[in-house]
């Protein structure tokens, strides 16, 4: 599977997005990890659909929209019409039935849908929503901040993941050259890195060596 890179505009300078946008996609980034987060589910806040309509207009590359938020349901059209290509919502905040109804939605407008869990969450939570799922996003720290360690045990449940799924399988949190390879050996494909992307002084570098091309 080809390895993909989100760099998530978290660490980026939020004062020039466009900006920060057009320079990770000029560097090769395969699409830009938005974080949307409520002060609820997480003790962080970000962004919301407002933002991302504009971040729609400064790239080609598909929009990666983490929903750490409470009810995902009730705010899942307003980020669809902002113009989301991919949106992941958390296994902790919504119900199986919900899970089915936002697919079949999301699946008719052409948006792929992700389903994410915590590092404390067990593999047995999504297990049985997985066939909703176009891909999985695995949280490698607890949600809310940037700039966090990468949790290693969390290497074990990809591993598990990637023995039962074979759809795209993102990881999120404290990605650098060493836990990227990890990651990948373990089965992800989808690499989000956030500050080591934004806090190198060379974003195609940066980007190059999270795919291990030097
Ligand atoms: C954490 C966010 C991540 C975060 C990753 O809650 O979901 O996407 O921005 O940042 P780094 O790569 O710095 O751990
Ligand atoms: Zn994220």
């Amino acid at each position: 599977m080809r390895i993909k890179i989100a760099p998530s505009i978290l660490s980026a300078d939020f004062s020039c997005l466009g900006k920060e946008l057009k320079k990770v996609e000029a560097a090769g980034a395969d699409m830009i990890h938005v974080d949307v987060m409520d002060g609820q589910f997480v003790p962080n806040i970000t962004i919301g659909p407002v933002v991302i309509k504009d971040l729609k207009g400064s790239t080609k590359l598909p929009l990666d929209v983490h929903l750490m938020i409470e009810n995902p349901e009730k705010l899942i059209d307003s980020f669809v019409k902002a113009g989301s290509d991919m949106i992941t919502v958390h296994i902790e905040t919504i119900s199986k039935s919900k899970i089915k109804i936002q697919k079949s939605k999301l699946a008719a407008r052409g948006i792929r849908f992700g389903i994410s869990l915590n590092p404390g969450t067990p593999l047995s939570k999504i297990k049985n929503v997985l066939k909703f799922a176009d891909f999985a996003l695995i949280m490698t720290v607890n949600p809310g901040f940037a700039g966090q360690e990468f949790i290693e045990s969390v290497l074990s449940k990809i591993k598990r993941l990637r023995s039962m799924f074979k759809g795209d399988i993102s990881v999120d949190g404290g990605i650098n050259e060493r836990t990227a390879k990890i990651a990948v050996a373990a089965g992800a494909n989808i690499l989000v890195a956030g500050s080591y992307v934004f806090g190198s002084g060379n974003y195609r570098k940066a980007i190059r060596r999270l795919r291990c091309e030097g």
